[in-house]
């Protein structure tokens, strides 16, 4: 070999070989850690939410400018002191690029300082508690928020012969969002307060609240639990005879869940509830996500899985936007502002606030021949593009 050829050779691989780290990093796999309750009373989230980002994935390749992206799901058991070190764990060891998941409120919270110290953006696809995108500017939203689904029914129960109303919630962050802003939209319609019942969130014997409202008569009780809650008290507002006493039950979406929705039976019948997203939905674009999520999975998709699936869309189009670089900042930037048809409808995520603005339905629950004569809710009024009425001015 000739001298010059050599030195052409040496320079070739030193060229590469300063190359190499580069493209290496530009396709090494993007890494999501995704944190959910798999197990727990609130596992049906972790089930519907994690079922939600894979179908996410599974549509688009699990690639965007191509990166693969590569999830890491990991189960905290619904329990706050877990989520915070899976959530450390998830930064240092596996470098993560960004968080997403958060089943629970007091889950979110817990993990929101983790999220600025590491400078890692927080996708949260479920917790709904006003407050939480306020707890670090790394957190954008992707499910809603109580207030935002509240003053809709709120309205509505005004409008539809509810003088008197009585308000029952989980005795924790959303719960208690539901509760302030039912009661001050209810108020302001000139309606009546009879009393504000909270039930504990763990563990909850619906019994003893229910006797109170039982006795109170009034002409409706306004109600949220979280998701997974709402058969159980179903099943105890049948069986205290609260409907035939003429106390109409109206509630948020959480309380007549897709996931369980059509096992409550005929007790759901025209229970009135407000929410952002119902599988029964009539868009093209809800109508495609239900049947290939249906596919792969055998039940039908809630509230929790929209959550995700629009919450790994935010994620890979803000790896896209970056040009498959990703860096913390930039990919927070790019997730800001992004506009797109959900399966629930027209979604904006507010640069702001970080949090979403949505349509927020107005449903009853009703047998639907034409889905299989099972129950859904069935959208039959709007409010369009309700921000977070949760954020201070
Ligand atoms: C919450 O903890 O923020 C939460 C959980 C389940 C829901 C709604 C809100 O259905």
């Amino acid at each position: 070999m000739s001298r010059r050829r050599t030195v052409l050779h040496a320079a070739a691989a030193l060229t590469a070989a300063i190359a190499l780290p580069a493209a290496r990093a530009q396709s090494a796999p993007f890494k999501v850690g995704l944190i959910l309750p798999m197990t727990g009373p609130f596992a049906s989230t972790g089930k519907q939410a994690e079922a939600g980002a894979k179908l996410w994935l599974a549509q688009n390749g699990a690639v965007a400018a191509g990166r693969r992206i590569e999830l890491i799901l990991k189960d905290d058991a619904g329990v706050a002191d877990t989520t915070r070190r899976i959530a450390q764990e998830l930064i240092v060891n596996d470098k993560v690029d960004v968080l997403v998941g958060f089943g629970l409120t007091p889950l979110a919270l817990a993990t929101a300082p983790i999220a600025t110290q590491g400078k890692t953006p927080m996708v949260v696809t479920a917790a709904a508690t006003s407050v939480i995108t306020a707890q670090s500017p790394w957190i954008v939203r992707t499910s809603f928020t109580l207030p935002q689904v509240t003053v809709p029914i709120a309205d509505w129960a005004a409008k539809n012969g509810v003088k008197k109303a009585v308000t029952f919630v989980a005795d924790y962050g959303p719960g208690l969002d539901a509760e302030k802003f039912f009661k001050s939209q209810f108020l302001l319609n000139h309606g009546e307060m009879a009393a504000e019942i909270r039930s504990p969130l763990r563990g909850p014997d619906f019994a003893p609240f229910l006797q109170k409202v039982a006795d109170l008569k009034p002409d409706a009780v306004f109600v949220f639990l979280p998701s997974g809650q709402g058969t159980a008290f179903m099943k105890q507002f049948s069986e205290r005879g609260l409907d035939k006493a003429g106390v109409r039950l109206i509630a948020t979406g959480d309380v007549t869940d897709d996931d369980i929705l059509n096992e409550m039976g005929d007790v759901a019948l025209g229970v009135v509830t407000s929410h952002h997203y119902s599988a029964a939905h009539p868009s093209a674009t809800n109508k495609t996500f239900v049947q290939a999520f249906e596919a792969a999975n055998r039940f039908r998709p809630n509230f929790m899985a929209v959550g995700a699936y629009d919450g790994l869309r935010v994620i890979a189009k803000a790896l896209q936007a970056t040009q498959g670089k990703g860096g913390g900042e930039a990919l927070l930037g790019a997730m800001k502002g992004q506009v797109f048809e959900s399966p629930r409808g027209p979604v904006l995520i507010d640069a702001q606030t970080r949090d979403i603005v949505q349509d927020v339905y107005i449903r009853k629950v009703e047998r639907v021949a034409a889905l299989g004569n099972q129950l859904y809710n069935v959208e039959f009024d709007v409010q369009k593009a309700v921000k977070d009425p949760g954020k201070a001015k």
